[in-house]
């Protein structure tokens, strides 16, 4: 039997997006009964396109409304760690949007506050779903790839000054980074859910496309525990919006569509090595039953974790990890070494990874 959880979105940008892709399709798992913005307009217009009920500017009085669920933290990045605090501390399931917090102390105070509270904290990687990488997890997972060799992660998006017109975007106070925090990070989480953990990384970022603070261009070079390399650039100058992935492994090579803001939607190209691996893809892949994509495929598996009691679909503890390899980017790039992952509390990075420039120049 499934409960209809009652949820409150804050912050209405990418929010309406959680609830056209995440919640709307869904009326027998969520009911968004509140929406928090300081905006009046956003706060008016979406309230009356999804008729939701209760419109508020005050995030105090969600955290007060004993009929709230889950509350869905959508507004700017500095704001994260305080709201999910608050959040966690009142009881309430949370979800959280990229990045959770500014540092993986933070992170570690963010997974620390959800072992005390009554609430699970989700944060968001909703590009791990869709039909494409969920068929290439599935086939890894079987053990049909076998050994991993070499990967590659591109990530190759355009921003002009426009984008940057939004007051916290671009700065390292409210957007925590750049180009690896806001857009590539998503690309990056997907290497490492199918190729596993990055055990050392080497990276060069720079800012290069708007004059902003924060990084523009990277690439890097990773050593996977596995002992396979991945390579990941990433920029927002490209004329042509693209996220790509290819996975070389033994038996089976892998790349994403190229789909810019849903690489991991279908068609991947999986290419076995013979047919005796194409037949065994086949049977693994014969009753494949969708995935759901993006906030559409997350949303419902947070709600089926918490409602029968499984493992939630993604944890603080891998938004830790993708926080230890924004870390280990800017750490590598400031220090022209490679860096070990994951990263411990002696760390000097463990309190922010705000290149040592950008904090001198406040
Ligand atoms: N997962 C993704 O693909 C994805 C895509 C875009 C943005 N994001 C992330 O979502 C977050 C928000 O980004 P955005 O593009 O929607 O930004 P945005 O500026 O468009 O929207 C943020 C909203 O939060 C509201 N807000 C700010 N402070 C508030 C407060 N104290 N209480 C209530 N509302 C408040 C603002 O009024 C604004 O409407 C960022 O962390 C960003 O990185 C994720």
């Amino acid at each position: 039997m499934s409960k209809i959880l009652k949820v409150a979105v804050v912050g209405g940008g990418i929010g309406r997006f959680h609830i056209v892709e995440g919640y709307q399709p869904f009326p027998e798992l969520f009911e968004v009964t509140v929406l928090c913005d300081l905006d009046d307009a956003r706060l008016e217009s979406l309230g009356k396109e999804f008729s939701i009920p209760r419109l508020t500017k005050s995030f105090e009085e969600v955290l007060a409304m004993p009929d709230i669920d889950i509350i869905d933290v959508c507004t700017p990045p500095g704001l994260h760690k305080p709201m999910v605090l608050a959040a966690l501390a009142a009881g309430k399931h949370v979800i959280c949007e990229k990045p959770l917090a500014g540092s993986i102390a933070d992170v570690d105070e963010l997974i620390a506050a959800e072992k005390k509270s009554k609430g699970k904290l989700m944060p968001v990687f909703q590009y791990r779903y869709g039909d494409g990488v969920q068929k290439a997890r599935a086939i890894i997972e079987a053990g049909i790839a076998g050994k991993p060799y070499l990967g590659t992660v591109e990530t190759l998006w355009k921003r002009t000054a426009d984008y940057y017109a939004v007051p916290w975007r671009g700065k390292w106070a409210t957007e925590l980074g750049g180009v690896l925090m806001t857009h590539a990070i998503h690309a990056h989480d997907l290497m490492v859910y199918l190729m596993g953990p990055v055990t050392s990384l080497f990276a060069r970022v720079t800012t290069r496309v708007n004059a902003i603070e924060v990084e523009d261009c990277v690439s890097a070079s990773w050593l996977m525990e596995s002992g396979a390399l991945v390579t990941a650039s990433a920029t927002l100058g490209s004329q042509e919006e693209i996220s790509r992935l290819r996975l070389c492994f033994e038996n089976v090579t892998f790349e994403s569509n190229h789909e810019a803001y849903s690489p991991g939607d279908d068609p991947w190209q999986i290419i076995p090595a013979n047919e005796a691996i194409a037949a065994r893809i086949d049977a693994l892949l014969r009753n494949w039953k969708p995935s759901g994509r993006r906030y559409g495929g997350q949303m419902p598996a947070f709600h089926a974790a918490l409602t029968a009691g499984g493992p939630l679909p993604v944890t603080a503890a891998d938004a830790r990890r993708s926080l230890e390899m924004v870390t280990a980017f800017y750490h590598s790039s400031e220090t022209g070494r490679d860096v070990g992952l994951p990263l411990s509390a002696d760390h000097p990075k463990y309190h922010g990874w705000r290149p040592a420039a950008a904090s001198a120049a406040e």
